[in-house]
C-alpha cells in the first residue's frame, strides 16, 4: 500500500471529506453487510485474476479493496479520489488489510495515467457527484486509460428514490442507467451488460471499450 503524494486539482465536482461519516454512513445503510454489497458489486465486473482495476471517485477504497482480493497477488489495483480525506482513509484500510492498493488524491476530469493502463475501471456513486460536462470528461478519460476492449462499470441511483436513510442520503443526485448507457455509448463504449445493484434504485451498467482506439 502506498499513498502518492499529488497536488489538489480543481473540479466542479462535489467532493466529501467527512471519511470516517461516510464510512459509517455505508454501514448503517447496508446494515452492517457492506462486504458482502462490495464483493457484489465487484462482480459485476467480472474481474479475473491478474486484472489491473482503476476505481475513480474511490472514496474510502473499499470497493478497490475489494477488487484487489479478486485480481489476487498478480493484479494491479489503484484507486483515485479528489479527497486527501478520502484517499488517507482508504490507505490506511488497504494497510490494516495487507492489501498492495495504490490511493492517490486526483479528478477523473484529468486521470494521472498513461492510454491503455488498464483492462477494467470501476466507478460507483460517483457519477452523480458530477456536473454534466464533468461526467463527460471522465467518460472520456476512462476510455483513454483502458486498453482496447477494457471494461467499465458504473453504478449510480437511477431516479433518486428510495426509502428512509437511502432517500435522505442520496435524494441531491441520481444519474439514470438510461442516462448512463447514452454516455458510454457517445464516448465509443459498447454496454453489454444492466440490471439492478442491490440497494435501493441503484442500478449498474458494463460497457467493453472498443477494439481499435
Ligand atoms: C458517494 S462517494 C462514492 C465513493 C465510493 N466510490 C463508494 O462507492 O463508496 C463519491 C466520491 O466521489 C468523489 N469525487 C467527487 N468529485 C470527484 C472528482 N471530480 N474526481 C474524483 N473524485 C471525485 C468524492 O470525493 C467522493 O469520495
Amino acid at each position: 500500500m502506498t499513498t502518492d503524494a499529488t497536488p489538489a486539482f480543481m473540479t466542479t465536482g462535489r467532493v466529501l471529506h467527512r471519511a470516517t461519516a461516510y464510512d459509517v454512513l455505508v454501514w448503517l445503510l447496508t446494515h452492517g453487510r457492506e462486504s458482502a454489497f462490495r464483493r457484489s458489486l465487484a462482480r459485476f465486473a467480472q474481474l479475473s485474476t491478474g486484472e489491473s482495476v482503476l476505481d475513480v471517485g474511490c472514496g474510502t477504497g473499499s470497493l478497490a479493496i475489494e477488487a484487489k482480493r479478486q485480481v489476487g497477488p498478480g493484479g494491479r489495483v489503484a484507486g483515485i479520489d479528489a479527497s486527501p480525506e478520502m484517499i488517507g482513509r482508504a490507505a490506511s484500510k488497504a494497510a490494516k488489510a495487507r492489501l498492495d492498493v495504490r490511493f492517490q488524491q486526483a479528478v477523473v476530469e484529468a486521470l494521472p495515467f498513461d492510454d491503455g493502463t488498464f483492462d477494467v475501471v470501476l466507478s460507483t456513486l460517483m457519477l452523480h457527484h458530477l456536473p454534466r460536462i464533468a461526467r463527460t470528461q471522465c467518460v472520456r478519460e476512462i476510455r483513454r486509460v483502458l486498453r482496447p476492449g477494457g471494461r467499465v462499470l458504473i453504478v449510480d441511483f437511477d431516479r433518486g428514490q428510495g426509502h428512509g436513510l437511502l432517500r435522505r442520503v442520496h435524494r441531491h443526485g441520481h444519474v439514470a442507467a438510461r442516462e448512463i448507457v447514452t454516455l458510454l455509448g457517445d464516448a465509443g463504449f459498447q454496454p453489454t451488460d444492466e440490471g439492478p445493484a442491490g440497494m435501493g434504485d441503484m442500478r449498474y451498467v458494463l460497457a467493453t471499450s472498443p477494439l481499435e482506439s
